[in-house]
C-alpha cells in the first residue's frame, strides 16, 4: 500500500509518500521558523497562509520525487488534530480533495500517534510491546504501546510540556523561538552543575511531570545572577541537566514499573543530544534497549504521518469525505 501523508499542524508543512513494502520513498519540509522569529511564536493565521501557499509545490516535488502518479497512491493521511485549527484545516481539505479526485480512502492522523510511531520508519526498529517517551512542544507523555491504536496512558505534565519549557526558558535568555535547539546548543558550553535546579516531582509516586516551577527557578537564578548575560551558558547547561534529569529518572520508574525492556522516545525534544545520551546509558544500566528518530523525524514532518495513516489504513481505517479537524483531541 502506497500512502501519501500530509502535515501542517503548526508551522511546518511537510509531505512524504510511504510505501508499506518499500519503505520511505520521499519526503519533504518546509518550515516557516523565519515568517514567524520576529514574533517569538508561531503566528496561527500566518501559519495558516503559508501551508495554502506551500502544500501544492511540495506535493508536486514529493510525487515527482518518489516516482508517484496519481494512479499509485493507495491512500491519503493528513494531520487532523491537535494543532492550530486554520493551519489544520489546510492539509485536511487537501487531503480530502485528492482522495476524492484519486478515488482512494483518506484518514485523519492524531499528530501525537505520528511522533509515536516515527522510530518505526528507521532500520532498526523497536518490536512491540514498548515504553514511549513522547516529548514535544506540547505534549510530555509516558506511555506503555502494545500495539497499533494500543497506547496506555502511564504519566503526562500536569502544566507545561518539556519542549514548552525549552522555548519559555529561551525566551527568557533571549534567544529565538523555538527557543531548544539554542539552548541544547549553548548548553554544550557550559557547566551543568553551576546552578543547582529543581528535579521536579522527582520524589514524588507515579509518572508524572511538571515543569513550572523549574522554568520559575530558572527566572529566579537569571534574576539573582549579576554577572548573568556571561553566565548564559551554564544557565543553559544547568537547565537542561535539570529537565533531562527528571525525564530520565520517571523513564527509568517507568521500565521498572511495566518491566519492559524497550524504550522509545520521540517528539521534537527527542532530537536533544543530552537527553539520548543519557537515555542510552539508563538502558544500559538496565540491559534495555533505546529507540528513536533520526534528526529529521524528531520534530514535525509527513513522513510520519504517512507512516501512521498507513498502519490504519492497512487496519481498514478510513473516513468518509465530510472534512473536520479536532485542534484540542486527547490521544
Ligand atoms: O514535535 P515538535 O516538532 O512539535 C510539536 O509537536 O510540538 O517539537 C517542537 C519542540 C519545540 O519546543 C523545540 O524547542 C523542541 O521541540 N526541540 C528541542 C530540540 N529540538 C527541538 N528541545 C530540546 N533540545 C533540542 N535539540
Ligand atoms: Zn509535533
Amino acid at each position: 500500500m502506497r500512502v501519501l501523508g500530509i502535515e501542517t499542524s503548526c508551522d511546518e508543512t511537510g509531505v512524504a509518500v510511504y510505501d508499506s513494502e518499500r519503505g520511505l520513498l520521499a519526503h519533504r519540509l518546509y518550515s516557516q521558523i523565519e515568517l514567524h522569529a520576529d514574533y517569538g511564536g508561531v503566528v496561527p493565521e500566518l501559519a495558516s497562509r503559508d501551508h495554502v501557499r506551500k502544500l501544492a509545490p511540495l506535493l508536486r516535488e514529493v510525487m515527482e520525487a518518489s516516482g508517484t502518479a496519481p494512479g499509485d497512491i493507495d491512500g491519503i493521511a493528513y494531520t487532523s488534530g491537535p494543532g492550530l485549527a486554520g493551519a489544520l484545516m489546510v492539509g485536511a481539505v487537501m487531503g480530502r480533495t485528492l482522495a476524492y479526485a484519486w478515488n482512494v480512502p483518506s484518514i485523519g492522523v492524531h499528530h501525537m500517534e505520528g511522533h509515536l510511531l516515527a522510530p518505526l520508519l528507521e532500520e532498526n526498529r523497536p518490536e512491540f510491546p514498548f515504553v514511549a517517551l513522547l516529548v514535544s512542544g506540547g505534549h510530555t507523555q509516558l506511555l506503555q504501546v502494545d500495539g497499533i491504536g494500543r497506547y496506555t496512558l502511564l504519566g503526562e505534565s500536569v502544566d507545561d510540556a518539556a519542549g514548552e519549557a525549552f522555548d519559555k526558558v529561551a525566551k527568557m535568555l533571549g534567544l529565538d523561538y523555538p527557543g531548544g535547539p539554542h539552548v541544547a546548543r549553548l548548553a554544550l558550553q557550559g557547566n551543568p552543575e553551576a546552578f543547582a535546579l529543581p528535579r521536579p516531582m522527582i520524589d514524588r509516586p507515579g509518572l508524572d511531570f511538571s515543569f513550572s516551577g523549574l522554568k520559575t527557578a530558572v527566572r529566579l537564578v537569571i534574576e539573582n545572577t549579576p554577572d548573568y548575560p556571561e553566565k548564559t551558558v551554564d544557565i543553559c547547561a544547568s537547565f537542561e541537566a535539570a529537565i533531562v534529569d527528571t525525564l530520565v529518572r520517571k523513564c527509568e520508574r517507568a521500565l521498572k514499573q511495566t518491566g519492559m525492556k524497550r524504550l522509545v522516545m520521540a517528539g521534537g525534544v527527542s532530537a536533544n543530544v543530552r537527553l539520548r545520551a543519557m537515555l542510552q546509558d539508563l538502558a544500559k544500566r538496565r540491559r534495555a534497549q533505546v529507540f528513536y528518530p533520526s534528526a529529521a523525524f524528531c520534530t514535525d514532518n509527513g513522513a510520519m504521518i504517512a507512516f501512521a495513516g498507513c498502519q490504519r489504513l492497512l487496519a481498514g481505517q478510513g473516513e468518509n469525505l465530510a472534512v473536520s479537524v479536532r485542534p484540542r483531541w486527547p490521544m
